[in-house]
């Protein structure tokens, strides 16, 4: 297993997790974070989704347009079906322009039926990204690249496919291709893996379980795992004792009291069973923010504490 590196150098992070962890929201403070830094970064959504330009309070874009978010930070959402026309025209001056064979309906059935395909050409746009100077000329480089990844077994999909296609083509450009891709995931002086998680029993389960196949099918380490919506259990050992002396009485700021002390306990249990199962791997904590919607003020406070995560 390759040693947990320190970070220095890389360009493409990928954030995971369970479904509804806080991914985007992590994304979102990281690309802010990256900006701040004077990193010249952009955010990738895949699958159409345009999460965290929404959070960040982007316009709406088209597809696989790179637009500008803040000053420093663009954002781009891929859809496989954009990806493969930007392939087929980048690599196909032949008879049929690449834009006119993607649009077909057979290309689309061909792209569908394919296991592994849309993974691969998703994955390959993200991996152009990375590339300063860019394969098209004009397009901005990037210092940082932060995939906005879907969820645990998603993501493992997207991360094997460039390995599946390069072993079934064996040679020609797209087993080529795909085996530079997937030397540029693995390479962990490359190519950062963050987990997002909960502190919850599924959530966490779920982290040990993404590091484990993480590890046994693409030979990499998760860089770090980050616990979100932390709660900061406001009490003394003082309050404590009076909550206890309390027991019995029955009323509403007693209740919430009670409830807080609760699932702060709980959390900080998830966070031991986390720590012991990731052998020292970085495990990094951001708080729960009380608000009704998280906005501007929010994503600033988690940005500054994810900044310390930066390669
Ligand atoms: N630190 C936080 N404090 C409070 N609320 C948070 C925090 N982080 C995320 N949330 C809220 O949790 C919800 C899920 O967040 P988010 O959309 O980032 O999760 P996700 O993992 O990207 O979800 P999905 O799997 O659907 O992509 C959102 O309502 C978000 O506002
Ligand atoms: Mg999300």
């Amino acid at each position: 297993m390759p040693a947990v590196s320190s970070g220095a150098g890389r360009r493409l992070l990928v954030v995971t997790g369970k479904g509804g962890v806080g991914k985007s929201t992590v994304v979102a403070a990281l690309g802010l974070a990256a900006a701040a830094r004077g990193l010249r970064s952009i955010v990738v959504e895949v699958s159409g989704r345009a999460d965290v330009a929404r959070l960040l309070g982007g316009r709406a874009a088209e597809r696989m347009e790179e637009v500008e978010l803040r000053p420093g930070l663009r954002h781009v959402t891929i859809e496989r079906r954009d990806a493969a026309a930007e392939y087929l025209r980048e690599q196909s001056p032949g008879p049929i322009p690449g834009g006119i064979l993607a649009r077909s309906q057979a290309f689309g059935l061909f792209v569908a039926a394919t296991p592994g395909l849309a993974e691969l050409l998703s994955i390959g746009k993200v991996r152009e990204l990375t590339r300063s100077p860019r394969r098209a000329a004009g397009r901005p480089g990037y210092d940082l690249v932060i995939l906005d990844a879907p969820a645990s077994g998603h993501a493992l999909a997207l991360l094997e496919a460039p390995e599946t296609f390069a072993a079934v083509a064996r040679v020609g450009p797209v087993a080529r291709q795909a085996r530079e891709i997937d030397q540029a995931l693995r390479d962990p002086a490359f190519t950062a893996v963050v987990a997002v998680a909960a502190a919850e029993q599924m959530a966490v389960s779920e982290t040990l379980a993404l590091r484990e196949t993480l590890s046994a099918k693409l030979g990499c380490e998760l860089d770090r795992v980050i616990v979100n919506r932390v709660l900061d259990t406001p009490f003394t050992q003082r309050d404590l004792a009076a909550l206890r002396r309390a027991e019995g009485v029955e009323d509403d700021a007693l209740r919430s009291a009670r409830w807080l002390h609760a699932r702060a306990t709980s959390q900080l249990e998830q966070i031991a069973r986390l720590r012991a199962g990731l052998d020292g791997i970085a495990c990094e904590t951001l708080p729960f923010m009380f608000c009704d919607e998280l906005g501007g003020d929010e994503l600033d406070r988690l940005a500054g504490l994810a900044g310390a995560w930066l390669p």
